[in-house]
């Protein structure tokens, strides 16, 4: 399999967007946060978009945003935590696109959002994990869908990277060009 595109899935504080910008630089590749293409194109915060708009309006921004994320090769592209967890997500890639689901729990994710300070507007719940574990376990089967998993607890974003790039040769993927 050729591979011009990465796509890395999974749930909230999963560090999709860190290695995601530390794969992309080790493939020499350009790197796309499709949240902050969302915000980049509303000039709004994902945060600010689900009060203002609700959650069903920033699905829609989500999905045209990764749409066109889609369109780039030679790119990484760091999906938001609710982008696969729908119907046909990862089925309908491009072909020569790698899906990466990188995993953890819901005790690590609610740890590293917290640390991280970005506001998470699905897990200003008054239990956080409980919401998270919630979401987790209704989303699991969908993420699970992805071509590799790859875990993340206790690792750190140099590990995991050099984690998905050994991936990459043990499977022979051919990194195609932009
Ligand atoms: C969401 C995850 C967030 C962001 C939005 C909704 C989700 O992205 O898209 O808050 O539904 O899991 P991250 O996974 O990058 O935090």
């Amino acid at each position: 399999m050729s591979v011009r595109r990465v796509v890395l899935i999974g749930f909230m504080g999963a560090g999709k967007t860190a290695v995601g910008r530390s794969l992309a630089r080790r493939l020499n590749w350009d790197f796309v946060d499709v949240d902050d293409l969302v915000e980049e194109r509303t000039g709004r915060s994902i945060a600010e978009i689900f009060r203002l708009e609700g959650e069903a309006a920033f699905r829609l921004k989500e999905a045209e945003a990764a749409t066109d994320a889609l369109l780039r090769a030679g790119v990484v592209v760091a999906m938001g935590g609710g982008w696969a967890a729908e119907a046909g997500r990862l089925e309908d890639l491009p072909e020569d696109t790698l899906s990466i689901w990188l995993r953890v729990s819901p005790e690590e994710a609610v740890r590293r959002t917290k640390r991280d300070g970005a506001t998470r507007p699905l897990l200003q719940a008054p239990d956080p994990l409980g919401r998270a574990a919630e979401l987790l376990s209704s989303r699991s089967a969908f993420y699970d869908r992805a071509d590799v998993g790859v875990d993340t607890e206790g690792r750190s974003v140099d590990d995991v990277t050099t984690r998905i790039l050994e991936i990459l040769h043990e499977y022979e993927f051919e990194i195609g060009a932009e």
